[in-house]
């Protein structure tokens, strides 16, 4: 039987999370689920990873690490799987009648139509109603829109008979995650975290685990939907100054001006906050989330939040415009677009990881799909056999070699070091289209390629 952590007191639920006596089960063991349940399995809590990805469950039950771009959980992996601190399961209804506090780390994707979508989590929802018993703590990790933890999530737990009641047979709150991938490990022992919760009772409980394990700063917030706000907050404040740079290097682009150079001297200034000018905005969360809020204010009122509408179009038209300076570079050329070999460097959403969720170089691809060209791609993060349809080569030369054009999409750390020498040496002089402000201009003009960079007015 779980312990109804509501009826300790303060210093008895300490006392449980230092004699570790408390199980935890963490609901959705991925990018952010995994690293969250190997602290806190680290901190001495015995921890439940559960997760329908029956791979997923069989790799890390024979040991095998895998978040393979997320190395410094490796180690912590390896002790908390012999100390038998965790283990992971497909089964829920086995797992969940365990645990005395369970984390939500489920996937809130959106849908075609960029609406957002919670299948993941009402599905989990509905199977907590048959499953939580003696007051548990459920605590929502994903990131989701203010109001839908109070509203939908709960009445999926409860029931649509009222078979639990809130604040008696559970208790549910929030810790919205916001840990950057790639640096996970860090940002676990720097950032602050938000608590809320439905019932005050249980914010010190949740700041409690949070404390012991990852000894940061909680900061509690008055409810549930307080503290989504905040995460979203974070992240389309990015996406709407994203938008503003790249609206800017169009701009730029047309001005002469160099969109780096004006960022550098702005940020000398103390309230600027530098954001640069990209291919567009992609991955798991700020695209996403921005939609999130957008979903939230047309309920209310069609014509609130235009500005982050306005951020998206911008963010998303600027595939496109990598096109049309390649389709600029060409031209300068005087050889032809049609037929052409294009190599593709970079194909994750941002540098230095593997993943390429709503990442822009998916609709670079689709727009270069049309124009008969043969892609040739390379992304040092991202080896497999193929990508969006396309094969992926097992060098930057591999991909370079005999293109008629380079782009390079994501600024990873490995084309910092891109020898342009190789680049003017291949045939018909490359042109080289350079969508992470890495390259400098003048190098690539002065051997000869054929230059265009985002924002790079100054060049053109
Ligand atoms: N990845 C990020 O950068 C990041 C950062 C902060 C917050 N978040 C948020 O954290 C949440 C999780 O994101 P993620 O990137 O870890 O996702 P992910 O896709 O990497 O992991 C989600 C896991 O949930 C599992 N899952 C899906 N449906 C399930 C179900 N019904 N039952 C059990 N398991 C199920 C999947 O198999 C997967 O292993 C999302 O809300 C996301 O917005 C993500």
């Amino acid at each position: 039987m779980p312990t109804n952590l509501s009826l300790l007191d303060d210093s008895q639920v300490q006392d449980s999370l230092k004699n570790n006596s408390l199980k935890i089960g963490v609901v959705g063991i991925g990018r952010i689920g995994l690293p969250t349940a190997l602290c806190i399995a680290n901190s001495g809590l015995e921890t439940i990873g559960i997760d329908i990805d029956e791979n997923l469950v069989s790799m890390i039950n024979s040991k095998d690490y895998p978040l393979k771009d997320e190395p410094e959980f490796d180690k912590i992996f390896k002790n908390v799987i012999s100390q038998k601190k965790f283990s992971a399961t497909t089964d829920i209804v086995k797992a969940i009648p365990k645990c005395d506090i369970i984390l939500l780390s489920l996937p809130t994707p959106m849908n075609d139509q960029n609406i957002p979508d919670y299948t993941a989590l009402l599905d989990i929802g509905r199977s907590l109603n048959t499953l939580l018993t003696n007051g548990q703590i459920v605590i929502v990790e994903s990131t989701v829109e203010p109001g839908f933890v109070e509203n939908e999530l709960l009445n999926s737990i409860e029931g649509s008979e009222k078979s639990l009641e809130s604040g008696v047979d559970f208790h549910l709150a929030v810790c919205p995650e916001t840990a950057n991938p790639g640096e996970i490990m860090k940002d676990f022992q720097k950032l602050p975290r938000l608590v809320g919760s439905i019932d005050a009772k249980i914010s010190s409980i949740v700041s409690a685990l949070y404390t012991h394990v990852f000894s940061v700063e909680l900061i509690q917030m008055p409810n549930c939907k307080t503290a989504n706000a905040v995460k979203l907050t974070t992240n389309v404040f990015r996406d709407i100054n994203i938008a503003f740079v790249n609206e800017l290097a169009l701009l730029f682009e047309k001005l002469g001006i160099d969109t780096y150079t004006v960022i550098d001297a702005a940020k000398k200034k103390y309230n600027f906050q530098p954001h640069f000018p990209g291919p567009g905005v992609g991955g798991p969360c700020l695209p996403v989330n921005s939609y999130q809020y957008l979903n939230s204010s047309k309920k209310i009122d069609q014509n609130l939040l235009k500005i982050v509408q306005e951020a998206r179009r911008i963010n998303e038209y600027m595939p496109q415009h990598v096109v049309d300076l390649l389709i600029d570079a060409f031209s300068e050329s005087n050889r032809k677009l049609d037929n052409s070999t294009i190599a593709l460097l970079g194909i994750s959403y941002k540098p230095n990881v593997h993943d390429v969720q709503i990442a822009p170089s998916e609709d670079i691809i689709k727009l270069l799909n049309t124009k008969n060209v043969k892609l040739k791609i390379f992304d040092p993060y991202f080896m497999s056999e193929t990508v969006f349809g396309h094969k992926i080569e097992n060098s930057i030369s591999d991909a370079i070699i005999d293109s008629d054009a380079v782009i390079i999409i994501t600024g990873h750390k490995e084309f910092e070091e891109l020898n342009l020498e190789t680049l003017s040496n291949s045939k018909n002089k490359s042109i080289l289209i350079d969508c992470t402000g890495k390259i400098n201009p003048k190098d690539a003009k002065s051997r000869g390629i054929i230059f265009r960079g985002i924002g790079r007015g100054d060049y053109i």
